[in-house]
């Protein structure tokens, strides 16, 4: 059972903190939780995207005919006949506005394309109707493999970093060196695949539309549409008040979604697409392959003189996303010579997009690996190694750290595993069914960033309160922590709280991504809590019939319901006392989550974590199983202990996947996926996780904003993908540098 986390800057009484069971679980769990694909407006009509099976050419026939003589299609959307949009999916007017495919030419860019959408009285009629279009092409050879064709220079890598950053020499740096190390290290494309698809339900009325749909960011999308679809966004209301997951696929709409809106005004009745398991094999983004090369040296006693990591990455033919591997090596270690570079080629794929710790996640295993085999040369233990190069300050720019508790999170996770029993040379270690064990570790990382939002609270005279703002749950904890740090802002118990989020009625909630989130909404709705309490207090304080008056705004806080006067707490009025003399019912205010700090410039701000891993392989066999998992994160102030622990075991079971599961393999000659299912696509299941743990380490970050929250979602990933790989090599003294680390690597 979690307990209350009891950090020393916790504030006493308050529900920030507090190991609260999630708000929306109750429905989830009956089953009243709507997800899109639940919502079935009257005169609901299905539809069904028909998909390319080549990567490049164009669509030369489709049997249209066919699919209309189906007596339950009501019409077959094509090129011929989709709405004409007011503005080029392949216009790009920012970088995250990403080309999409949306029936606007017959071109085909890659397999999985959306080339056709049927519209039916029911799915079955419109699944049908889709098989009988029957396609015909005029395919071109593709180029899929990574690395083919010709190599490019990114303008930006990730949400827009630099392509290259460094310091110093890194020749020089090698020059110095006692022990050098050169490895190059492969990381497979893995394609979104939460538990619920891209899917829409969308209902014009007019000009005015109402769609439903799973998103981490509904203000976006309603932005996007609008620019679409030629309407102001007032027009527009987008609805999502539960996702399964999203994890940076859906943070900005993607084809599936919005041919559902096309497919919805092309008939004048409400349409629903849901995106089939196979089809999210191509149009809503990917993880693309990476190829790192590190270049490390180091002096004999284990510090580090040089540290190179060059990435090669790959994006689609028509747009630009670059796989950001290297940015974790610009702050993690130190070294006097650091170079961070990246290329990338072009190949006849869609476009790849963010996915849970983009970047950090392929970066680190990559980062994590070759330490471990500099220490192997320099015969240092590996935690030893990482703590000898431990980065004081950030070691490119050489500002210093907002926070940054990764000392204790290293000895924390290492007493919790008995990383002091480990042996140093691979194949020490079996248990009594003669299966080689092996212990492993790495370094976890992910930026603490900020983006902006706005909430809205009002206070209730019966002592209630509601906290309104378009905030997007996708399992991470929104209607949770929300809520708490609502009635921390408003002195009330979270009970007190009700929360809406999830619709673009309400006020901007801005993105969930990036691990900002909850700082981001956290930060609006405690301002407009506060700024609702100041309200309440001005209320008070300037009224002479009140036991507050004369205190001043400052010289009151909110505690329990009431406003208490700081000189005197037996003097204190209630929220419904003070707002009936007022004669008022309500009063509200809204607040902004300001998005990046001034302190920003001042400070490098970064999560950490230390994550230790216990491997079991069949030494005949191969057979690889995670056996236990120790993470220990700081993360600056932690809201809610039992869903931060989630979160850090979602990422850590995504390293795992990472690790040793996940890989679309693409025929390189017809340049589909191979394996576009989950059965051959593999992710963990229960019995791949025997044991995960996550330990919570107290942190107090005074700069990244004004609550101390880092963002929990994305850093379990980083350092755990690294610290198997390494346990795989501990227990049978084999280095796999091709990951995933499957049996047949091992073997061969
Ligand atoms: Mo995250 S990859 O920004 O949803």
């Amino acid at each position: 059972m979690p307990e209350t986390v009891s950090f020393a800057h916790q504030r006493h009484g308050s529900s920030i903190g507090q190991p609260i069971t999630r708000r929306d679980g109750p429905d989830k769990v009956t089953g009243a939780a709507r997800y899109t694909a639940d919502v079935r407006p009257e005169g609901l009509l299905h539809a069904v995207m028909a998909v390319s099976t080549i990567a490049k050419g164009r669509v030369a026939h489709l049997d249209v005919a066919a699919a209309e003589g189906h007596p339950g299609v009501v019409a077959v959307m094509t090129p011929k006949n989709a709405p004409t949009l007011a503005k080029s999916p392949d216009e790009k007017d920012n970088p995250f506005a990403f080309r999409l495919d949306l029936l606007q030419g017959d071109h085909v860019r890659y397999a999985g394309q959306p080339i056709a959408v049927v519209i039916a009285e029911t799915l079955e009629a419109a699944t049908e109707g889709a098989a009988l279009l029957a396609p015909r092409y005029v395919s071109e050879t593709p180029v899929i493999a990574l690395g083919e064709g010709d190599l490019l220079t990114p303008p930006a890598v990730g949400a827009g970093s630099p392509t290259s950053e460094g310091t110093g020499d890194l020749e020089d740096g090698l020059a110095v060196a006692d022990s050098r190390l050169t490895a190059t290290y492969e990381t497979a494309a893995q394609y979104h695949n939460a538990l619920e698809p891209h899917s829409s339900v969308a209902e014009w009325d007019g000009d005015r539309l109402t769609l439903y749909t799973p998103s981490q960011a509904l203000w976006i999308a309603k932005a996007r549409l609008a620019g679409f679809f030629g309407i102001p966004p007032e027009n527009i209301r987008v609805i999502c008040h539960y996702l399964g997951g999203g994890f940076g696929s859906k943070g900005f709409l993607s084809p599936p979604q919005i041919l559902g809106v096309m497919a919805s005004k092309l008939v004048g009745r409400p349409v629903k697409l849901v995106t089939r398991r196979e089809q999210m094999f191509g149009p809503v983004g990917h993880r693309a392959p990476t190829r790192q090369t590190l270049t490390l040296g180091a002096t004999r006693d284990g510090a580090l003189t040089a540290f190179g990591h060059h990435t090669l990455t790959q994006t689609s033919s028509y747009d630009d996303f670059y796989e950001a591997c290297g940015l974790i090596a610009r702050h993690l270690y130190a070294s006097p010579a650091i170079s961070t570079t990246h290329e990338g080629t072009r190949a006849d794929i869609g476009t790849p997009i963010f996915m849970r710790a983009p970047g950090e996640a392929p970066g680190s295993v990559a980062v994590e690996s070759a330490l471990d085999e500099l220490a192997l040369e320099l015969d240092l233990d590996p935690l030893e190694l990482r703590l000898k190069n431990y980065a004081e300050v950030e070691p490119i720019t050489g500002r210093p750290f907002s926070s940054k508790a990764l000392r204790e999170c290293y000895a924390q996770g290492a007493e919790r595993f008995g990383w002091a029993k480990r042996p140093k040379a691979p194949r020490q270690l079996r248990d009594a069914d003669g299966l080689l064990i092996g212990w492993g570790m790495g370094t976890a990382t992910y930026p603490a960033g900020m983006m902006q939002g706005e909430a809205r609270a009002t206070i209730h005279a019966d002592g209630t309160a509601l906290i309104e703002t378009s905030a997007q749950d996708m399992g991470q904890g929104s209607w949770t922590v929300l809520a708490q740090i609502g009635a921390d802002g408003l002195g009330l118990p979270a009970e007190r709280v009700t929360l809406r989020i999830g619709d673009t009625d309400l006020p901007n909630g801005g993105l969930a991504g990036g691990s900002t989130g909850t700082a981001t909404g956290g930060m609006a709705v405690h301002n407009a809590a506060s700024s609702a309490i100041a309200g309440l207090a001005g209320l008070a304080t300037n009224d002479p019939a009140s036991p507050l008056y004369g205190a001043g705004n400052a010289g009151v806080t909110a505690r329990d319901g009431r406003l208490v006067r700081n000189d005197d707490p037996t003097r204190s009025e209630s929220f419904g006392e003070i707002l009936a003399r007022a004669g008022r019912s309500s009063i509200e205010a809204k607040g902004q989550g300001a998005g990046e700090p001034a302190s920003r410039k001042a400070y490098a701000m970064h999560a950490h974590g230390a994550v230790y891993a216990e491997v079991k392989v069949d030494p005949d066999l191969g057979q690889i199983r995670v056996t236990r998992l120790v993470g220990a994160f700081a993360a600056g102030r932690v809201i809610n202990p039992r869903l931060v622990r989630s979160q850090y075991y979602g990422g850590m079971i995504w390293g795992v996947s990472l690790a040793l599961h996940e890989h679309a393999v693409h025929d390189l000659r017809s340049g589909r996926i191979m394996n576009a299912n989950l059965a051959e696509y593999h992710v963990p299941v229960n019995a791949d996780i025997p044991s995960v743990e996550a330990i919570l380490v107290e942190e107090h970050d005074p700069h990244v904003n004004p609550l101390g929250i880092k963002g929990v979602g994305e850093i379990g990933i980083t350092g755990t993908a690294g610290a198997i790989a390494n346990a795989v090599w501990h227990a049978t003294g084999v280095r796999v540098r091709e990951i995933p680390i499957t049996l047949d690597k091992l073997l061969g």
